[in-house]
Parts: C-alpha cells; structure tokens; sequence
C-alpha cells in the first residue's frame, strides 16, 4: 500500500435508502477529493441477493485492502425472520478487521459529546445458543485485554478533548461490568490529566435525556453504546444527522451513518445525507489526513442543514437539493 500514493476507499452503498445517501457521498467526494480512488462492492441485503453472502469473501478483501471503508446502512425486512441477514454481515466486517473503537460524536448547542462504544466484543460476540429445554440464551462476554484497549482509546480522546470521562456500566448486577470498571480504573492511572467518573447505564440513559451538557467522552461496552447512541443522536437533532467511526490500532477503518436503512423511504429521494456526509468528513480527518476538507465538508452540511431540511427534519428539500447546497458550499 506504501508505494500506492492514491488513496483507495471502498464503498459498500448497502440498502433501502444506502444507495442514494451513498451517491451523494460520492459526488461529493469527487469534488472535495478528485483524487480518491472510489470502488463500490456489495454488502448485505444486496449481498445475499446477489451471492447468498451479506459479506462475500471478495468484499471483505477489497476492505482489508483498502485505506478506508465508507458504508451506507444495511439491513433490509425480507431477511427479518431469514437464518442469512444482513446484520451479520455488519458483525463479520466489524470482527475481521478488529474495529473496536465506534466513534459517536453527537453535538448541539451546549451539548458536544463522544460516546466511544466497544463494538466487537459483549453481548453480540459472546456464547449463544439453545438448550434442550427450549432456553435460548446470548452471553455478554469481555477479556480484560478487550476493555484495556478501548479504554485506552477513550482516555486518549478525552485528552484530546476536554479531559473528562464517564465510564458507564451495570456493576450493581453484572460481572462483566465489574471487570469494566477495574480495568478503565487501571488503565486511569495513566492519565492522571483525565477526570474519570463511573455511572450506571440506566442513569446514563436519564442524564443523556435530562442534562446532556454534562459529557464529554462516554466509553461502554457495545450493546449500552448502541442504545445510548441513539439516545444521544435523538438529543442532538435526530438519528440523520449522527456519523460513526469505527476504528482498530491498524489496518483500515470503517466509516458509517449511526441510522438504519429506512425501508419505508427508500427510493422515494428525501432520504436525509448528513449522517453519510458527516462520516466521509470523519473519514477525511481520520484516515485521510485530510483535516482541512473535513472542516470545509462539515461547515457545507451545516449550511444544507440550514437552507435545505429534508423531511425528516421538518423541510421539504429532496436529497439532490440538499446535496446542490452541500456543493455549491463547498466550491464557494
Ligand atoms: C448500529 C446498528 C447495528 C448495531 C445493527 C444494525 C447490527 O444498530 O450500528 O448501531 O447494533 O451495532
Ligand atoms: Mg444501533
């Protein structure tokens, strides 16, 4: 890769309303980064059509291979009740390239938070399956190595930012959240700079909803990151506005929108982008290098917000007008 000096990125367009957000992404990314080298492979629903597969062995090597992977949602209602769907897919790509720090920014007004989510190991990883009696069971499981490192990569980011982190957890009733909090206060030592607090997830849902100003970085474990960022989305102007990175300590990262596929707008062009865009601008900062473009990417998707709301936020402006105002933005 190190005698390559155009970047390459793929891009997984995915399904319901991914293609299109996915179109914008990359009319904008021509303009803002002539130079990228764009390749779309299939992935998920589309998958599976296609080749049985959400995640084909040829889409997972174009991943490992490239410098960044831009993806759209997946997840598509025939596949709901199906032993093939297109989540697992997600899962597959999360666990084989190691991305276990999901970045979830969400800011608004006063609020401006990171939740830095585990996102290949607890509840979606652990041992499942059916006893002889019927039971079926999912087991939350976590290494101490597994919380050492994303808590690491919180601590690093709250350095970064303003040198406060809320750690949260169940340690009143789980085991694993006990193995949590020893670790993040182990590792604590290493950054004195950084204020650390514990807090229990079903208070951090209500702080989330009640004072949100609060946080600055929150580190949990992947299934309370999952809810709690969509919580955090809800509180800073809705699910289509929030992006994701989600990084490893090598190799590729995997940039995407934090919302779902949206079956029931699809194709219907009023899908809202910024979710999309703000992850290609996470893409540009963080891969990329390329902070300047990401600054510039995120002030023109302000200004869409502003001047051309899609439905979902109230307006009436179709995706191609917002992505007009996005561009014409960007080359004023
Ligand atoms: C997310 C999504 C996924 C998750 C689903 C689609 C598997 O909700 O990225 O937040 O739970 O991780
Ligand atoms: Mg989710």
């Amino acid at each position: 890769m190190a005698s390559r000096s155009a970047k390459r990125i793929v891009c997984l367009p995915g399904d319901g309303i991914g293609p299109e957000v996915m179109a914008v992404a990359q009319r904008v990314m021509h303009v803002l980064a002539p130079e990228l080298e764009l390749e779309d492979h299939p992935f998920g629903a589309a998958a599976i059509r296609a080749s049985g597969d959400p995640l084909p062995a040829e889409t997972l090597e174009a991943c490992r291979a490239a410098d960044a992977v831009l993806k759209a949602p997946i997840g598509d209602p025939e596949f709901d009740a199906a032993d093939v769907r297109p989540e697992q897919g997600m899962l597959r790509l999360r666990k084989e390239l190691d991305v276990y720090a999901n970045l979830r920014p969400a800011s608004r007004g006063p609020v401006d938070l990171l939740i830095v989510r585990e996102l290949v190991g607890g509840l979606y990883f652990g041992a499942r399956g059916v006893r002889d009696d019927g039971t079926v069971f999912d087991t939350c499981e976590y290494h101490p190595s597994q919380v050492e490192r994303i808590a690491r990569r919180a601590f690093e980011l709250a350095r970064s930012r303003r040198g406060r982190l809320t750690s949260v957890d169940k340690a009143n009733v789980l085991d694993t959240s006990r193995l949590w909090r020893r670790v993040v206060h182990e590792v604590a030592g290493d950054y004195p700079d950084v204020e650390v607090a514990d807090m229990l997830v079903d208070n951090a849902a209500m702080q989330l909803a009640s004072a949100p100003e609060q946080f600055d970085v929150i580190v949990t474990e992947n299934m309370f990151g999952d809810i709690l960022s969509d919580l955090a989305a809800a509180m800073t102007g809705g699910l289509g506005l929030a992006p994701s990175a989600s990084l490893g300590d090598r190799g590729p990262g995997v940039f995407e929108p934090v919302h779902g596929s949206a079956p029931d707008i699809a194709g219907h062009g009023i899908a809202n982008p910024a979710a999309m865009l703000r992850s290609v601008a996470l893409m540009l900062d963080l891969a990329l290098d390329r902070p300047d473009e990401a600054a510039a990417l995120e002030r023109a998707v302000e200004a869409a917000l502003r001047d051309a709301p899609t439905p979902d936020l109230g307006g009436n402006a179709t995706t191609a007008q917002f992505a007009d105002v996005v561009l014409a933005a960007l080359v004023a």
